[in-house]
C-alpha cells in the first residue's frame, strides 16, 4: 500500500518547495547551557521509542467506523442530508473524514520535521540545537506512525490549504523565533487538541495508542518552545512583540474558522457550504476550539506576548479566560496516559504468553 496511490484528490505536484533565506548559525561556546534546557534535552534522549515495536501494528481498524469514534465526533452528524444516507454511505463518510483528519496529522508532522531541522540550523544557542535535534527524530517517528495508520484506511488526502498556508509562513520567516512561535506554540497546540480528540474518544485501540504516544512527545516540544521564547521575548521591543501578537491573532482565526474539511465534502459529492456551516456550529467543533485554546492561550501569556494587541484580540474572540488553564497538569496527564497504554499492552502480552505456556503448540 502506497499513500501516493490512494490520494482521494491529487496533491499539487509530488514535492512542495518553500524558498529559504536565513543564516545557519554556529556557536563556539560549548559551555553546559541552561540547566532546564539540558534537562529537557536529556529527557528527549531518554524517552526515544521505536514505532515499529512499541505499537502493535497487527491490530486492525473497524470496517464501518475505522477509529470507532462516537457518532457525534463526525462533524456533519445530525445534518439532514447525512441522516438520510444508507448505512453504507454513512460508513464511507466516516472513513473519508477520519482519513482526512489523519492525513492532516501526517502532513503536519512532516511540517514539524522540517521546522525542527530549521531550528537546529538557525537557533543561536548550542543547548537549543541539542534539544531540537531530539525533536527532529521525534517528528520523523510521528510521520512514520501516522503514515502506517493511514495506510490501513486505504484513502488519504493532501495537506489542506489552511495548514499549508500556516507552515509556509512559518518556514519563510527569517526570524528564528517565528519558527518556534508558529510551530512549537501554534501548530503543536493545534495538533495536541486534534490528537487528544482521537486519543480520548477512539474505541479502536490502535488509533488511540498512536495518538497517545505521539502526544507524549509533543508535550516536550511545547515545553521547549516555552523555555526558549520565555527567555527571548522580554529582550524585544514592544513593536517587535506587537508583530508577534498580530501573527498569533491571525493564526488563531485561521485555526478557528478555516479547518472545514471542504476537500472531503467535495470528494463525496456533498454541498461543501452546507457541510462547512453545519460543522462550524457542531458540538465537535465547539469541543475542538475549547481544547485548542486551552493548549495555546496559556503558553502565549507565559512567554510574555500578552500586550494590548493580543488581549484585545483574544477578548473579541472570547478566549481570554483560557489563559488560566493549567498546561503543566495537561502535560503530566499526556505523559501518564501514554504510560497507561504501555501498561495495557504489557498486560495483554503477559496474558497471551501465559496462555501459550498453558497450551503449548502441538
Ligand atoms: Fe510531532
Ligand atoms: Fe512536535
Amino acid at each position: 500500500m502506497s499513500i501516493k496511490d490512494v490520494y482521494a484528490i491529487p496533491p499539487d505536484g509530488s514535492v512542495w518547495t518553500v524558498p529559504q533565506a536565513y543564516d545557519a548559525r554556529f556557536n563556539w561556546d560549548y559551555d553546559d547551557g541552561r540547566q532546564t534546557m539540558m534537562h529537557l534535552y536529556r529527557r528527549g534522549v531518554e524517552m526515544q521509542w521505536n514505532a515499529e515495536t512499541r505499537i502493535d501494528w497487527s491490530q486492525e481498524l473497524d470496517e464501518d467506523n475505522p477509529e470507532q469514534l462516537p457518532e457525534e465526533m463526525l462533524p456533519i452528524s445530525g445534518m439532514a442530508t447525512y441522516e438520510a444516507m444508507s448505512a453504507k454511505e454513512k460508513a464511507k463518510v466516516r472513513r473519508h473524514f477520519q482519513a482526512w483528519q489523519l492525513s492532516q496529522f501526517m502532513q503536519g508532522e512532516q511540517g514539524a520535521l522540517v521546522c525542527a531541522a530549521k531550528i537546529v540550523t538557525q537557533v543561536p544557542d548550542v543547548d537549543s540545537k541539542f534539544y531540537a535535534a531530539t525533536q527532529v527524530i521525534d517528528e520523523a517517528r510521528h510521520v512514520e506512525s501516522y503514515k502506517r495508520l493511514l495506510e490501513k484506511f486505504g484513502v488519504a488526502y493532501p495537506m489542506t490549504p489552511p495548514l499549508q498556508e500556516l507552515i509556509d509562513q512559518v518556514l519563510r520567516d527569517d526570524r528564528w523565533d517565528m519558527t518556534y512561535l508558529g510551530m512549537q506554540v501554534v501548530i503543536e497546540g493545534l495538533a495536541l487538541a486534534a490528537f487528544q480528540q482521537i486519543r480520548d474518544n477512539a474505541q479502536n485501540p490502535l488509533a488511540a495508542a498512536v495518538n497517545a504516544y505521539v502526544m507524549q512527545d509533543e508535550s516536550r516540544h511545547v515545553a521547549f518552545g516555552r523555555l526558549a521564547l520565555r527567555d527571548y521575548y522580554p529582550q524585544l521591543t514592544q513593536k517587535e512583540r506587537d508583530e508577534r501578537e498580530e501573527f498569533l491573532l491571525e493564526a488563531s482565526y485561521l485555526m478557528r474558522d478555516r479547518f472545514d474539511a471542504v476537500e472531503v465534502w467535495k470528494t463525496l459529492g456533498l454541498d461543501p457550504a452546507e457541510c462547512a456551516a453545519h460543522m462550524y456550529d457542531s458540538g465537535f467543533m465547539q469541543k475542538f476550539r475549547s481544547s485548542l485554546f486551552t493548549r495555546i492561550v496559556p503558553i502565549v501569556k507565559d512567554i510574555g506576548l500578552w500586550g494590548e494587541t493580543i488581549r484585545k484580540g483574544y477578548g473579541e474572540m472570547g478566549i481570554l479566560e483560557f489563559a488560566d488553564a493549567d498546561v503543566q497538569a495537561l502535560q503530566e496527564e499526556d505523559e501518564n496516559i501514554a504510560r497507561e497504554f504501555d501498561a495495557r499492552r504489557a498486560y495483554v502480552d503477559s496474558v497471551i504468553a501465559r496462555a501459550e505456556r498453558l497450551e503449548p503448540a502441538e
